[in-house]
């Protein structure tokens, strides 16, 4: 579909610039300071990170939810970067009140080889939380975060992330269908790129852009970036989630890896 010159496709840009957006930044950095990792996000991160010596690094860790929740269950060896400098800011400030020790720093998940901070390093895990892989616009982006991480990480390192999954439910099957005949009509939103793609504004969130695979579409993407997956599944079949962890965040699919 050609886009009229008013009607601009959503890109990286546009995805920084809302992360960046006062609503947002207050939102993210409430619930790292309330929520701290989610019950599901603590049992994965306990059975598949068992060495509290390891070195992890955190991709898209935004006000410092996860890297801080990591550095509270007992890792000491933790680096954390996002692309959103507002909500850098916020995990620092994190970081110096709970008296943890992160490297912080900004970087973008899609172009890692150009990060002075990770030019030598190499990891032992790798997470990236809260569905923020499925927030970089584009299959062959996503792609290249995946392949930028896999070669900062040792082979037989572990990957943790979260995704939507289009098929999970047959409210979702059935929205998707509909949604795929006005990709087939020609009749989607202009802005979006890639079937699966959404865009919605939120109160007290702000703009979001989210990616939904399907579960076909993740394993091809981890196959064709360096990593063999172990394990997937919902976070409902996981652990019964607070509800102030619900009204955060939907459910999702939890997705393990190992560094091929
Ligand atoms: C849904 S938020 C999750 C924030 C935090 N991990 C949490 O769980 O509260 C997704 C995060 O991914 C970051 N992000 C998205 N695309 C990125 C990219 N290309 N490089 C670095 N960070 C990115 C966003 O800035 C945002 O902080």
């Amino acid at each position: 579909m050609a886009l009229g010159p008013a009607v601009k496709a959503i890109s990286k840009a546009t995805v920084r610039s809302d992360f960046n957006d006062l609503e947002a930044v207050v939102h993210y950095t409430r619930a790292a300071h309330t929520l701290g990792l989610w019950a599901s996000e603590q049992i994965l991160i306990e059975r598949y990170f068992p060495d509290r010596g390891a070195r992890l690094l955190e991709a898209g860790c935004g006000a410092g939810r996860g890297c801080v929740g990591l550095w509270e269950l007992g890792y000491r060896h933790l680096h954390a970067f996002d692309f959103a400098e507002e909500l850098l800011m916020q995990a620092e400030s994190l970081v110096i009140e709970r008296k943890a020790q992160v490297h912080l720093f900004p970087a973008d998940a899609t172009a890692l080889d150009r990060c002075d901070t990770l030019r030598d390093a190499v990891f032992d895990g790798v997470l990236f939380l809260f569905n923020g892989l499925m927030q970089i616009p584009l299959r062959r982006s996503r792609r290249r975060a995946l392949r930028g991480l896999a070669a900062r990480c040792r082979p037989g390192g572990t990957l943790l992330f979260t995704t939507h999954d289009r098929d999970s439910t047959p409210t979702e099957q059935a929205m998707w269908r509909l949604e795929a005949l006005r990709w087939a009509r020609g009749e989607q939103d202009p802005r979006l790129r890639e079937f699966g793609d959404r865009y919605f504004e939120e109160a007290g969130t702000g703009r979001t852009f989210m990616h939904l695979p399907d579960r076909a579409e993740i394993l091809a993407d981890l196959a064709a970036t360096g990593w063999r997956p172990v394990y997937d599944a919902m976070r409902s079949e996981i652990a019964s989630e607070s509800r102030a962890v619900r009204d955060f965040s939907d459910d999702c699919r939890f997705w393990i890896a190992v560094r091929t």
